[in-house]
């Protein structure tokens, strides 16, 4: 088992609704490190480039105004297997399969309006933390018990 890092990003419904802590407070009452945040309105050219694969879907232009429509909280977040593990606490994409106690299948109703966004491989998480983070706003840093949680 490896440490990761991986991309999580709270999309403008989840601020809206007023969410953004309680979906924060999940990652890290899992055991998970906060190493990068910021809040911004994503430009078009970055919601395109971040949702590329996307493209041509028929959900694609909602999705896209969607993500441009607010600010969104990005964030980066570091533990053992961090890139599967924060899959799980957000839950599946379909709302009737995510299931309850997961970040979506607590709050999500709709496929789109979904609150929360993250990466879906090592591969992904690498991309997406370079695209939206520059080196130096990567902390490293301990926690009191972080061998334990490592
Ligand atoms: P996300 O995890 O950000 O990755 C791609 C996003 O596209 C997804 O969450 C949803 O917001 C959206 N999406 C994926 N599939 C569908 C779908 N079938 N209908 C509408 N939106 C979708």
């Amino acid at each position: 088992m490896a440490v990761e890092k991986t991309f999580v990003m709270i999309k403008p419904d989840g601020i809206q609704r007023e969410i953004a802590g309680e979906i924060i407070s999940r990652f890290e009452r899992k055991g998970l490190k906060l190493v990068g945040m910021k809040m911004i309105k994503m430009s078009r050219e970055k919601a395109e480039t971040h949702y590329g694969e996307h493209k041509g879907k028929g959900f694609y232009d909602e999705l896209i105004a969607f993500i441009t429509s607010g600010p969104v909280i990005l964030s980066v977040w570091e533990g053992l297997e961090a890139i599967k593990i924060v899959r799980k606490v957000v839950g599946a994409t379909s709302p009737d399969k995510a299931e309850p106690g997961t970040i979506r299948g607590d709050f999500v109703l709709c496929t789109t309006f979904n609150v929360v966004h993250a990466s879906d491989s090592g591969e992904t998480a690498k991309k997406e933390i370079s695209h939206f983070f520059e080196d130096n706003e990567i902390f490293d840093y301990s926690l009191p018990l972080g061998e334990f949680l490592q």
